[in-house]
């Protein structure tokens, strides 16, 4: 955990100098910044290993690449940022690895409070929070308790998360209240079965961002990306900086988001609610 740590409190850093940063953000146009960016932060293993590092350094590394992406959100007015930190599957890893992960997990968010709290950043916890062991549970939990009030961006942190957990899991809930005489079979919309995902009420996703050069969902948000814009990047996670992050959005923004209408459509009027899940 030594040299985890000395990553740990290394200076927080971008990696490009400011004017290349600058030229980048100046093409994102304001007016179009995507509500919800979910990242599937891929690659810290790779990194740790082309540096000839053990894999924790790589977390350690993944850590100070989440402080720099949730800034960057922030700063640009972005309402939702979501971040898959710890799958369902990422249980089956070597059992250091995870009890690294889980301490880096709690560790981070208690140091990162202070700036959560002065950026006005919420912390929402998705996933089997109860799974969690319980030093860093009580730490997520402490600190989305301490960020409850806060109304700028909302910070998602999936969490021993799945989707194909999330969405069993809401199918035994509505079955539930059916069984019980609570919920009529034939009233179950899609804002209702929503209602009861672990994301429930979060806008879903616009921009949906994988670092690390794999191509792939991995059982994130399956039901919330239905009409969500994908970007891969073969940058690492821990590479992954503040001008990595302007490329996706100027990336987003010249894409066209039709939700299953024509393009001359689109043009003529803005998109109503109900294009939702209609097939392009
Ligand atoms: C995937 O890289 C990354 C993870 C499984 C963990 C991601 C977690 C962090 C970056 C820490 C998050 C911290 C907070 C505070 C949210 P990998 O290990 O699968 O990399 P590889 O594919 O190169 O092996």
């Amino acid at each position: 955990m030594s040299s985890a740590s000395a990553v740990l409190n290394a200076t927080i850093k971008n990696n490009l100098p400011m004017k290349d940063l600058q030229e980048l953000i100046d093409r994102i146009d304001p007016a179009r910044i995507p509500c919800h960016v979910a990242i599937i932060m891929d690659g810290n293993g790779r990194w740790a290993r082309m540096q000839g590092k053990p894999r924790s350094d790589g977390h350690a590394e993944g850590v100070t690449s989440v402080h720099r992406a949730v800034e960057f959100a922030s700063d640009l007015g972005i309402k939702y940022l979501t971040l898959y930190a710890f799958s369902t599957e990422n249980w089956n890893r070597p059992q250091e690895e995870v009890d690294t992960l889980m301490y880096l997990i709690g560790w981070a968010i208690e140091r990162e409070l202070p700036d959560l709290l002065r950026n006005n950043v919420r912390i929402r916890l998705i996933g089997n929070i109860p799974r969690i062991p319980e030093d860093a549970r009580r730490r997520l939990l402490g600190a989305e308790e301490a960020t409850a009030h806060c109304t700028g961006m909302v910070l998602g942190m999936c969490l021993s998360y799945s989707s194909r957990w999330e969405i069993t899991e809401a199918a035994r809930r509505i079955a539930s209240l059916a069984t019980g005489g609570d919920l009529n079979p034939d009233d179950i919309t899609e804002d209702i079965f929503s209602s009861h995902l672990a994301t429930a009420g979060m806008p879903d996703p616009d921009l949906l961002i994988r670092t690390g050069g794999e191509e792939r969902i991995s059982n994130f948000l399956l039901w919330q990306i239905a009409y969500s814009e994908l970007y891969f990047t073969p940058t690492l996670w821990p590479d992954f900086n503040k001008s990595d992050f302007a490329s996706a959005l100027i990336d987003y923004q010249q894409r066209e988001r039709r939700f299953g209408k024509t393009s001359a459509q689109v043009s003529e009027s803005p998109l109503p609610d109900e294009s939702y899940g209609l097939s392009d």
